[in-house]
């Protein structure tokens, strides 16, 4: 069977880097064409934009790249009818937006984090007990090169969080150092005793491996917007 073909907006970035190499030998995917802007001649088959590349050769998009770009990469995809996968961080709430009224033409997935922990951990936050007396506090810590925080993932569990709280709670703490791929916490603290919550992702890889189960989930499936949590065990 012949494989889908995929682009990947972010290509010598360090997740376009996990994706590609997972994409090497992929049982239903294959690398197509790759996007970034110091895109050079002697990388092969990376280009400066979608526009340059060819939409025969594409049967999906993923995106990892930056917030600035996701708006250019979703209107290619509205404009050539291709599947989005945007795993990019940092994306203003228009930009959400659009990625949901797209998903009235195309399949869109955006998801500040494609791990199945992360999307169990929002799934229990949503499914807290409505507890009285006790502070709430996310946290979450990542390598010194992330240019946004809080992280998109800690905006996600602080929004699930305060809807099931039901108010406002203190902005999520951001710690930046070292290589740490990414580690989120949901603090419940009360004066006798104390809970928490921990993601800890073991490597970069995760997060593309992620990427490419929703990918192929995506292929062939009528337009709509979709969460991890749809292409996950049905969570
Ligand atoms: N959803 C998840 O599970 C998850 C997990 C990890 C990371 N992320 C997010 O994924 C994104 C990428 O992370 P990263 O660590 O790979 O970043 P990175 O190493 O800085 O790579 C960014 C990539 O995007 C390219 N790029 C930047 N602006 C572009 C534009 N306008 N058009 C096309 N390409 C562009 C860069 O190449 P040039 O500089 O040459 O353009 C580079 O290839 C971030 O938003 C990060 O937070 C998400």
């Amino acid at each position: 069977m012949k494989k889908s073909q995929v682009a990947v907006v972010g290509s010598t970035g360090r997740m376009g880097g996990e994706l590609l190499r997972l994409l090497r030998d992929h049982d239903h995917l294959e690398f197509s064409v790759g996007v970034a802007r110091s895109a050079v001649a002697h990388l092969d088959k990376t280009v400066l934009s979608l526009e340059k590349a060819n939409p025969k050769n594409i049967d999906i998009v993923i995106d990892f790249s930056l917030a600035e770009a996701a708006d250019e990469v979703l209107d290619w995809c509205l404009k050539n009818k291709k599947p989005l996968v945007c795993g990019t961080t940092g994306v203003t709430d228009t930009t959400k937006i659009n990625f949901i009224k797209a998903g009235k033409q195309i399949p869109v997935l955006w998801s500040p984090n494609m791990s199945l922990g992360i999307a169990i951990l929002n799934k229990i936050i949503s499914q807290l007990p409505r507890i009285e007396g006790f502070d709430f506090q996310i946290e979450e810590v990542h390598h010194a090169q992330k240019k946004d925080r809080p992280s998109g993932t800690a905006l996600l569990l602080q929004e699930t969080l305060e809807s099931r709280i039901g108010k406002n709670l203190p902005s999520p703490v951001s710690v930046r150092g070292g290589g740490v791929f990414g580690i989120h916490r949901l603090h419940i603290m009360g004066t006798e005793e104390t809970l928490m919550f921990e993601h800890n992702a073991l490597s970069r890889g995760l997060f593309a491996k992620g990427a490419l189960v929703a990918a192929t989930w995506m292929i062939g499936k009528p337009p709509g917007y979709y969460q991890m949590s749809d292409v996950l065990v049905g969570l």
